[in-house]
């Protein structure tokens, strides 16, 4: 029986692909939790290409978990996305190893991981159109009904033309009531809403808590709450309120730093609703930063080296964000890795988590609402 159903089921009507027929493997680019990545030479077409090959046995785990829903696979998802930051997916399959497989274009450029850990010339320049464009494509996303799930620095990549990209669609779920309810915690520890660390129902808002928590990084190169060992001490951490990060960067746009707090909300329904609204106020500090930079080119008596001011421009007299210790600039220092450990797990209840972020000096107070549920 079982024979017969796979005989005839829509997997078996897939051709094999060789991989190493198919594609030149130039060399290894990546190695995430889920899958290896290769810089590739198509013989088919002579392009080069991403090829991304996923884990078999880690992802039948995390397909298992979706067991009855019918959860389309990384491939038939990524292949539907047309949007300017959103990697292009040209092809999926499966190999004649039977691993699935996606073809997609592949990016000259950086890790946003690496831009946070750098906050160089770049980062700084560009650090709110970044956001903005991140922001866009979560927003297309939920648009087309669909979860991102695991919105973080690694996940996020930046061409060399300073586009932003987004890169990884693992854990990408429809949004709809079936794979919405409570349970699953798959995802990146310290950018998981309270909502899904707490096993309660989800919704996209998920996706607006963790491009919080991403905006607050590349803004600060620090985390709300600092990295935990455990998701327990991650549920400890989201029950204080994270510092204001206007208090980090005095001289950052309040627009800015007010959108921000407010996605990182312990209650679902006190952050933004959509993804749209939270872009309004970041778009308009975007807008006005550039007419600030126009006003300021014009006027002769404007410091002639003044950098264009972005996220950081409450006016423009505003000095330049304040270097902190420990900023990079020209070294390609690697972000650790452990601050954006998956949860793979189901029960990631102890899951262990390093934490690279020092302890905060003093204790925090708490969030003014009771947990309800830890
Ligand atoms: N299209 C691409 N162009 C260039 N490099 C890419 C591309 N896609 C992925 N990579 C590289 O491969 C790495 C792993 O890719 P990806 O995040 O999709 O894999 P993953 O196994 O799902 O990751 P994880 O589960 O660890 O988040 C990326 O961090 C990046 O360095
Ligand atoms: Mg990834």
């Amino acid at each position: 029986m079982n024979f017969l159903k796979r005989l005839f089921s829509k997997q078996s009507r897939i051709p094999r692909v060789n991989i190493k027929q198919r594609f030149e493997l130039i060399g290894r680019v990546g190695q995430g939790s889920m899958s290896k990545v290769w810089r590739a030479r198509d013989y088919n077409t002579g392009k080069i290409v991403a090829l991304k090959v996923l884990h078999k046995e880690k992802t039948e785990e995390l397909e298992a978990r979706f067991v009855g829903l019918n959860k389309p696979k990384e491939g038939e998802i990524a292949v539907q996305f047309h949007h300017p930051h959103i990697v292009k997916t040209f092809e999926h399959g499966i190999t004649t190893d039977n691993e699935q497989f996606l073809v997609m274009e592949f990016i000259e450029g950086y890790s946003l991981s690496y831009l946070v850990e750098a906050q160089n010339e770049d980062m700084r320049t560009n650090c709110l159109k970044y956001m903005i464009q991140l922001g866009e494509a979560i927003n297309y996303f939920h648009q087309e009904n669909w979860i991102h799930r695991d919105i973080c620095p690694r996940n996020i990549m930046v061409d060399n033309a300073h586009q932003l990209k987004l890169i990884d669609f693992g854990l990408v779920v429809p949004n709809t009531a079936a794979f919405l309810q409570p349970g699953n915690r798959t995802g990146t520890a310290a950018y998981m809403a309270p909502e899904l660390i707490k096993r309660q129902k989800t919704s996209q808002k998920i996706d607006i808590f963790s491009f919080s928590v991403t905006c607050y990084e590349m803004l600060s190169k620090r985390l709300p709450w600092e990295a935990a060992e455990t998701l327990d001490a991650v549920l400890q951490h989201i029950n204080t309120p994270p510092e204001n990060i206007q208090n980090l960067l005095p001289d950052l746009n309040p627009q800015v730093a007010e959108a921000i707090m407010k996605g990182l909300e312990l209650y679902p329904q006190d952050r933004w609703q959509t993804m749209k609204a939270m872009l309004e106020p970041l778009k308009q500090a975007y807008q006005s930063s550039h007419e600030h930079l126009k006003e300021s080119k014009a006027k002769p008596s404007a410091t002639p080296s003044a950098k264009p001011q972005t996220a950081t421009s409450k006016s423009t007299t505003s000095p330049p964000r304040k270097k902190k210790a420990g900023d990079q600039t020209t070294s390609q220092t690697k972000r650790s890795p452990h601050a954006e450990k998956r949860i793979k797990k189901n029960d990631a209840q102890d899951a262990p988590l390093k934490n690279d972020r020092p302890s905060p000096k003093k204790p925090k107070p708490k969030r003014k609402k009771p947990d309800e549920n830890s």
